[in-house]
């Protein structure tokens, strides 16, 4: 069977397209979901979406992909720098999880500098816009593939 990747996505995130055009592009959440859609499914794999701008909520579907997914792209947004929640829940699952940032993080304000995620995260991808997610896709292809 296809291994399936869950893509979720925290605060704000669901503003892309007009939310600092000149920070995070023109390119919507939607876009997105497309783009990293179409490139799972050329290399065999399925991808579902998720968003919400609440951290309980994310904290929920990070847990439900234990049983269901087989990697998690996560761009937690703000909650990367703030969440000992969301750390604890991916440790909890388990599931293989790339980190993913459309900016440059380190480029950025030295709070954007520090990620709960990254220390629970099989790798990190920040810096390419919308690609990171096409390459998170890839190397979670890698990771199902070892
Ligand atoms: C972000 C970077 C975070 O610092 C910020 O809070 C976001 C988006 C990014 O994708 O570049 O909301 O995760």
């Amino acid at each position: 069977m296809a291994k399936s990747v869950i893509v979720i996505n925290g605060p704000n995130l669901n503003m892309l397209g007009t939310r600092e055009p000149e920070i995070y592009g023109a390119v919507t959440l939607k876009d997105i979901e497309a783009r990293v859609r179409a490139h799972a499914q050329q290399i065999g794999l399925t991808a579902e979406f998720f968003q919400s701008n609440l951290e309980g909520e994310i904290v929920e579907a990070i847990q439900k992909a234990a049983n269901k997914y087989d990697g998690i792209i996560l761009n937690a947004a703000a909650y990367t720098h703030t969440s000992i929640a969301l750390m604890d829940a991916i440790k909890a699952t388990g599931v293989p999880t790339i980190e993913v940032h459309l900016s440059n993080v380190f480029a950025r304000e030295p709070f954007r500098h520090h990620s709960y995620i990254s220390p629970a995260a099989a790798g990190v991808i920040c810096g390419f816009g919308a690609k990171g997610y096409v390459l998170a896709i890839d190397a979670l292809a890698d990771i199902f593939d070892t």
